[in-house]
């Protein structure tokens, strides 16, 4: 079955044009989230659920965030005040414990697999995260993934209580944009998609793609240094090195880690996965 009315190649590409990350919502006077009309959250949800799913699990759980304490005490485990603001904000998880106890509950023990847990529970989690997002998106709203839960990591396990298999990907908000940032650039297509086989991008290719880059981390007057950014991010002694091990103990604490472990790699595999 294909689309009800199929759009054309131009609208399609004019949709995707029109993402923005947002990060300032409307809010209601006070400055409490403004309610997303009627329907309009089933109609995320609805399309969170529908996102395809490896080996038929759905290796995935949302936790919708409601109440005002835990959305503020949100906002600062993730350092990104519009968890609190958003018309909506989600923690989106990998969940391999559901899958486990529908195991249990019909008599099968479950198999020990945490380095597969990440891959396919990552993954589930990531395409349910977009669908709600681009269906926000098709009803006229922007939102914003918040890897930031990286920083809070222990204590966000803590406030929402998430079991053993249950890790946190990103917080993902939605809401009315009250901001109109330009649309950001992408790393130009030739290093991205690759044909046939791997190709590193020649040298020149990558410093070409640094100043196309570059705009994405100007702030206010100051010109945009996206390798600078990088750095601060990945670089030796960027942040993601300080995440590193919060990220280790998370795996750690929710039975994900896989270690060394090579476990039993099975002599043979079948049929669809
Ligand atoms: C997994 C993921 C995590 C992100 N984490 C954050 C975050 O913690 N805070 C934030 O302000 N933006 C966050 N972003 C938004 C990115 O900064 C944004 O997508 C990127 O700059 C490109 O901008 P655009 O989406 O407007 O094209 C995240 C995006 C993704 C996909």
């Amino acid at each position: 079955m294909s689309a009800p009315h199929p759009l054309t190649p131009p609208q399609v590409t004019a949709f995707y044009d029109a993402h923005r990350t947002v990060r300032q919502y409307e809010t209601q006077p006070d400055g409490s989230p403004l309610p997303l009309p009627p329907g309009h959250l089933d109609v995320l949800l609805h399309a969170a659920q529908r996102a395809p799913t490896d080996a038929t699990a759905q290796l995935y759980s949302l936790i919708r965030l409601t109440r005002p304490a835990v959305r503020a005490r949100m906002a600062e485990l993730t350092t990104n005040a519009h968890m609190a603001t958003a018309s909506e904000a989600f923690v989106v998880c990998a969940d391999v414990r559901r899958t486990a106890q529908v195991l249990a509950a019909s008599g099968r023990a479950p198999g020990h697999w945490p380095a597969i847990a990440v891959h396919f529970g990552l993954g589930d989690a990531v395409m349910a995260g977009t669908n709600l997002l681009t269906a926000a998106e098709l009803l006229g709203y922007q939102g914003c993934w918040i890897g930031g839960v990286l920083n809070g990591l222990g204590g966000i396990l803590d406030l929402l209580k998430l079991p053993p298999g249950v890790l946190p990907f990103a917080g993902l908000t939605v809401g009315r944009p009250a901001e109109t940032p330009p649309q950001r650039p992408r790393v130009p297509r030739p290093l991205v998609v690759h044909t046939d086989e791997y190709r590193d991008g020649t040298e020149e290719e990558l410093r070409a793609a640094v100043a196309v880059m570059n705009p994405i981390a100007a702030r206010g007057d100051r010109p945009g240094d996206w390798a600078r950014l990088l750095g601060a991010y990945f670089g030796a002694g960027g942040s993601m090195e300080g995440r590193e091990a919060h990220l280790v103990a998370a795996l750690k604490r929710q039975g994900l880690w896989a270690g060394e472990a090579a476990a039993h790699p099975p002599s043979a595999q079948s049929g669809h996965d």
